[in-house]
């Protein structure tokens, strides 16, 4: 026991005696050096450090990403040895996987809803730092780069939908690089034929796809979550409990008797990613995905929908033209990404940001009703009494009374 581990175990919490003894051994096969000792000192100091009071578990969710993320990374890894990426073999493979390998369907299963999940704790990320005012000064190169991270995250989303070679695989990116093509002129057009490899999605889009998917993605994804520990450990934790003077607390200083009653972040980090990684794994075996039909181009399905963190973006084309749609797909991010430096107070306090807060609630309210019609758009339900069915508009119209069975 020293000076930085409490003597209440909590789970999650790291055992500090196997961190000593481990570092010990590896100090004495480096030479003596005291590296591994430093080593031992960060650790012991990080995983001693306590969860600032009134926190709860918001700062846990970087530890649950970035658990999500490599769970992501490892099956994907995994995926590697037997997918093909041509369009003859792309789909068998992914087929393969999932009915002949030994427990190649899990592998794929915690894979495509890790996906979902990591979408989600990033969207809850951002909500949360934008919540207590953290993407201000000094927190705010650190809020681009999960910004960027987010922009990232959907793209892994977006090149691995192509992968399995299916037929929502195929037409949903002819549609989406459509848009992009239509909606944003010029530069559209070229960003079109620089994704699909050509006029028309083919197999050089992809051996694009997978490229991006497989390999420059996750490069750039583990060098902007690099950049983005760094400079969030150096700025601390946003302000979540200071009082009303304090409107940059430094997390070294939080040594009062308060702190010390609650348990080490670390430890309620790693439970809080313990968490998720056994809800990715109940959803895995208990709901799985499953893979449609192989790519046809000659049959276009008649409901072709994106996962549901595009789908606000593309129920926005039934309103409006495509232009609207795309433009959005840019602005967004990009004013996301400048939020710090259009928003210079430096006031932080969620109680004194409140017309901050109010378009910020708006803006979610309107986007969850758009992927709400986008959803229920072109389906149809039986209730209370009644067939109605959405057009895809996502305006409902009662059909006729429904038939019990
Ligand atoms: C090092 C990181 C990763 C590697 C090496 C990798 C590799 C792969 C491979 C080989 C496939 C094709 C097999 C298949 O379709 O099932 C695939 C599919 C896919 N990947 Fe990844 N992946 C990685 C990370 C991610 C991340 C971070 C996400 C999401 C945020 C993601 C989302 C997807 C999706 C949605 C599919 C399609 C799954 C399907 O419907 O079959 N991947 N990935």
């Amino acid at each position: 026991m020293n000076e930085f581990t409490s003597k209440v175990v909590y789970p999650g919490e790291v055992p500090m005696e196997f961190v000593e003894r481990w570092t010990e051994a590896l100090d004495r096969r480096l030479g003596n050096r005291g590296d591994a000792n430093r080593w031992r000192q960060v650790l012991l100091r990080e995983a001693g450090r306590p969860a600032p009071p009134s926190t709860g578990w918001a700062l846990t969710l970087g530890w649950s990403v970035a658990a999500c993320w490599a769970l992501l990374a490892a099956t994907g890894l995994l995926l590697l040895f037997y997918y093909r990426p041509t369009p003859r073999e792309a789909y068998e493979s992914v087929a393969h996987v999932a009915d002949n390998v030994r427990l190649g369907w899990l592998v794929l299963q915690l894979h495509r809803w890790g996906c979902h999940l990591l979408v989600f704790l990033f969207l809850l990320l951002l909500a949360r730092e934008f919540y207590f005012g953290a993407y201000k000064f000094p927190r705010d190169w650190t809020w681009c780069l999960t910004v960027a991270l987010l922009v990232a995250v959907l793209a892994f989303g977006f090149t691995g939908r192509v992968l399995p070679w299916d037929q929502h695989a195929y037409h949903a990116t002819t549609v989406a690089t459509e848009i992009m093509r239509q909606g944003l002129g010029k530069p559209g057009e070229w960003l079109c034929t620089l994704l699909r490899g050509g006029p028309s999605i083919s197999g050089e889009t992809l051996t694009r796809f997978y490229v991006l998917h497989a390999w420059l993605l996750p490069l750039a994804f583990v060098g902007l979550w690099a950049g983005r520990a760094l400079l969030a450990r150096a700025a601390g934790p946003p302000p979540l409990d200071a009082g009303p003077e304090e409107s940059s607390p430094d997390p070294e200083a939080s040594g009062n008797t308060s702190e010390q009653a609650q348990p080490p972040l670390l430890a309620r980090s790693l439970a809080a990613s313990e968490l998720v990684l056994v809800l990715l794994g109940t959803l895995a075996v208990l709901s799985p995905l499953p893979l449609g039909h192989q790519a046809d181009p000659a049959v276009v399905p008649d409901l072709l929908k994106p996962e549901w963190y595009f789908l606000p973006l593309h129920q926005l084309t039934k309103y409006f033209p495509v232009g609207v749609c795309a433009a959005a797909g840019i602005l967004i991010p990009l004013g996301l990404l400048l939020l710090p430096f259009l928003d210079r107070s430096p006031e932080w306090r969620p109680g004194r940001r409140r017309r901050g807060l109010t378009l910020a609630g708006f803006a979610l309210g309107l986007a969850l009703l758009l992927g709400a019609l986008g959803h229920l758009s072109g389906r149809e339900y039986a209730a209370f009494g009644v067939r109605i069915r959405f057009n895809m508009a996502g305006v409902p119209e009662v059909l006729s009374p429904s038939v019990q069975k």
